[in-house]
């Protein structure tokens, strides 16, 4: 790869940062997870210090079921961001994603950015790589991407939105669904599939489980929009920066088809807590826990969050994450329950 583009992927990764941290990178439309009101219960029968908010993930035991999804790498002070979250991830027993690595792939100097392992050991560390450029690599290739940094499972990201609205996008989508499938056989780790916000449906759930994928990460809309974050770049198709499947929505979808991770527009531990209710099996999040370190409080808000998750359990008389998702102790409003009638989906 020349220098030039070398310098214009770095340029537009800072970009990203840049312009998600704006509070005008987010969708107007809500992940429609504010349509969820919990039974609340003025008899617990239980001591909030024994809540028990630990869950499984790849067969682990974390410490809660917060995953912080992978954002960054590939420029200088990506570096610096991805140590801040892996060090608050590893010390919180939760999984951390790194972002994209395809900048990596093409420039391997940039590898300190993403290979957080060497100062954070202890960390269940997740891979990331675009399913689009699964055409452009070879299943060697993104082993690599995995072995250089001592990933314990491999995200692959789904991001059509963002490559139309870009003017220098990926367009042709053809195969990759085929490739997907190639690589999940080749590699010997654990492999996701996640959006990047802009939502599941379930025929898309059903052709991932069809290749053997067992664990989705939603990434609905009512969060981060990729398609406004290129519109401030200079977005070339006008008119997309609502599209996407709600994230409530999109975990009803998928929920009964694959294992589900809910992210896009978790806000808090109560959000959280909402998605668990609604079938997901842990929650992510990114554009909060960017803004936290630059505010130097990625640790205060995980406690935050968990702290309410804790008291969401509590307050709906549940002692651990296992009871509550069986339990389901949610109503759900009309706009909610309308949209999820109308494709077939029980609540
Ligand atoms: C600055 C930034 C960069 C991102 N880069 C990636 C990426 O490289 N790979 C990926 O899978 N998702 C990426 N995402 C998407 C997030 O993982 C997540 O799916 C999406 O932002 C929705 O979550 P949120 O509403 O909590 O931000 C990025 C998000 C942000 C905010």
């Amino acid at each position: 790869m020349e220098k030039e583009e070398r310098d214009l992927t770095e340029l537009r990764k800072q970009q990203h940062v840049e312009k998600a941290l704006l509070s005008s990178s987010q969708y107007n439309k809500t992940t429609l997870l504010e349509e969820i009101d919990f039974i609340h219960s003025s008899l617990p029968e239980l001591d909030w210090e024994k809540t028990d908010v630990r869950a499984s993930l790849f067969g682990r035991k974390f410490s809660l079921p917060l995953l912080i999804t992978g954002m960054t790498g590939g420029y200088k002070k990506a570096r610096e961001i991805n140590i801040e979250l892996a060090k608050a991830a590893s010390s919180f027993n939760i999984p951390f994603g790194v972002g994209s690595q395809r900048a990596m792939i093409e420039n391997k100097d940039l590898l300190p950015t993403y290979d957080v392992k060497k100062e954070v050991e202890d960390l269940f560390l997740i891979a990331n790589i675009g399913a689009y450029q699964l055409k452009v690599y070879s299943n060697s290739q993104i082993e690599s991407l995995v072995k250089d940094i001592d990933a314990n499972a491999l995200a692959i990201h789904l991001n059509p939105l963002q490559e139309i609205i870009q003017p220098e996008g990926d367009r042709d989508w053809e195969n990759v669904l085929f490739r997907i499938g190639e690589v999940v056989d080749y590699l010997d780790v654990p492999v996701l599939i996640k959006e990047t916000g802009a939502g599941i449906s379930r025929e898309v759930a059903s052709s991932l489980a069809s290749l053997g994928i067992e664990l989705i990460d939603v990434s609905g809309a009512g969060g981060t929009s990729w398609s406004k974050i290129e519109y401030m770049r200079g977005g070339a198709i006008k008119g997309f920066e609502e599209w996407g499947i709600p994230t409530a929505l999109s975990i009803l979808l998928c929920r009964d088809v694959v294992d589900v991770i809910a992210s896009g527009g978790i806000r808090s531990g109560i959000d959280g807590a909402k998605a668990l209710a609604l079938g997901a099996r842990f929650f992510g999040s990114a554009k909060p826990f960017l803004q936290a370190v630059y505010e130097k409080r990625v640790f205060q808000l995980i406690e935050e969050w968990k702290n309410q998750l804790k008291t969401v359990l509590f307050l709906t008389g549940t002692k651990d994450i296992e009871e509550f998702r069986k339990k389901r102790p949610i109503i759900v409003g009309e706009k909610l329950y309308f949209y999820a009638k109308q494709l077939g989906v029980k609540i």
